[in-house]
């Protein structure tokens, strides 16, 4: 019988954070507050974040220790398998070993906890009694309800009301585990109330419900915000997924080709690929794959540039790869890709041309998402068969060319809470849209303009 999973004991789990900061050949350009358009102070963003994350996002050390009560809840579920899709190979045809590390094993069905169990010890650490935040898909609701239950904190959720129509069970759990939930725009802030008086049914956006939720935490002294993406303290908690891999692989004496994942705002593929970003500018051999939607083509086709991190100019403004703040992206199944602005990290490491980026439309990835499922069991979250189309892409290409190579991709996560996008998919009903560049312009044309001293 050929091996299907490496698996790694508790006791091999690592036990740092690893920080790319530390090895960016350009070092990331300051983020700048909204109201007062000069370089946001630590102090200014305390009003939301406790001092240790930010620490953690502004810092350049290279490894942060894991503390002990965060490892242990991590171990719920950690570490995670890494497995051989030697089925989805055979269906391929493809010389390739396609290789995917399960994310989807965690109690809320993606990577998303990996960070939210780190947030929510800090802000307790912090005194914090309570946690505003957002919700795209529900995935990253669900993760912070885990996470602050298990260290007794309060928690409310904003969650774009698109998903919240298309997911019901997300509502279900985020209350089982102790968390309230409103969709957004909701009646509950300013930012939701002018939103939803311009367009009583309008359909939400992660950079609204941004909004809601930062203006929750910054108008209440026990509340924090969380953010389950795009900043660099939660694309640092994820590396634990990469820092495993490197082990699972290095165990079988396999080394990847390529490293892919799918990119909402970046975190699950910092998490994944950052340590080999690390390897690779220490002299490893291997490329590193972005895979994001055709619909919402933040890297591929927005511009590197500042902006605002929501669309009511509450959260910093960020250097980063940006289709505007005040792009409202289609309503595709794959919710948690609809972000307008990409993590700084990863899209420094773009510029620098460390990582790829390409972009794929909803039906193949569908098609992709289908093809592992019957393959390999897993129904992968709408979310991860951007990654599993981008393994499926470079599997062909390797049987084109016949030749040998090690595929690795992060399953994000499961799809369960999704069936009803595999519904639509199934009967026919879904679609492909490529976003229009002229509408790519007209977003692009209301930035906000920062200038940095001594330019
Ligand atoms: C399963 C899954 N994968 C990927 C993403 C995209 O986010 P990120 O790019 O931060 O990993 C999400 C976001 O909600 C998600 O739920």
């Amino acid at each position: 019988m050929e091996q299907v999973k490496v698996l790694l004991n508790e006791s091999e789990m690592p036990r740092q954070w690893y920080n790319v900061q530390a090895d960016l050949p350009t070092p990331l350009a300051p983020p700048f507050h909204p109201a007062t358009m000069e370089i946001a102070t630590p102090e200014q963003m305390n009003v939301i974040f406790p001092m240790s994350l930010l620490e953690q996002e502004m810092s350049p050390q290279m490894y942060w220790d894991i503390p002990d009560e965060v490892m242990q809840v991590l171990a719920l579920w950690r570490p995670t398998p890494l497995q051989r899709a030697m089925r989805l190979e055979k269906a391929l045809g493809t010389p390739a070993r396609i290789y995917f590390k399960n994310e989807s094993v965690s109690p809320a069905g993606s990577h998303k906890p990996n960070t939210a169990v780190p947030q929510a010890y800090y802000n307790k650490q912090a005194g914090i009694k309570r946690i505003a935040t957002e919700t795209g898909a529900g995935q990253w609701g669900s993760a912070m309800s885990l996470a602050c239950g298990m260290f007794g904190l309060d928690c409310t959720v904003y969650m774009v009301r698109v998903s919240f129509d298309q997911k019901p069970y997300r509502k279900s759990i985020i209350n089982t585990w102790g968390a309230e939930i409103f969709a957004s725009p909701s009646e509950q802030t300013n930012s939701g109330r002018a939103a939803l008086a311009d367009n009583p049914n309008h359909p939400g956006s992660l950079g609204l419900a941004i909004s809601e939720a930062v203006e929750d935490a910054a108008t209440r002294d026990d509340t924090n915000y969380a953010l389950g993406s795009v900043l660099n303290h939660v694309c640092l908690h994820q590396t634990i997924i990469g820092e495993e891999a490197i082990r699972q692989m290095n165990k079988i004496g396999e080394k990847p080709d390529v490293v892919i994942g799918c990119i909402g705002g970046g975190s699950n593929f910092a998490g994944i690929s950052f340590p080999y970003v690390r390897e690779k500018i220490k002299g490893m051999d291997v490329r590193i794959l972005a895979v994001e939607p055709a619909s919402c083509p933040t890297v591929t086709k927005g511009l590197y540039a500042y902006d605002y991190g929501d669309t009511a100019h509450l959260a910093p403004i960020v250097l980063m790869h940006t289709l505007g703040h005040t792009f409202v992206p289609p309503g595709i199944h794959a919710g948690g890709l609809r972000y307008h602005g990409m993590s700084p990290l990863v899209s420094r490491l773009a510029e620098d041309k460390l990582i790829e980026a390409i972009a794929v439309p909803q039906l193949e990835c569908f098609e992709a998402g289908l093809l592992f499922a019957r393959t390999e069991g897993i129904v992968p979250a709408p979310e991860s068969t951007h990654a599993i189309r981008g393994a499926v892409i470079e599997a062909m290409k390797a049987k084109e060319e016949g030749k040998e190579r090690v595929i690795l991709f992060n399953l994000s996560g499961h799809g369960h809470f999704d069936m009803s996008a595999y519904d639509a998919y199934l009967a026919g009903q879904l679609s492909n849209y490529e976003y229009p560049q002229a509408m790519v312009d007209e977003a692009l044309s209301k930035l906000p303009k920062v200038t940095l001293p001594g330019m």
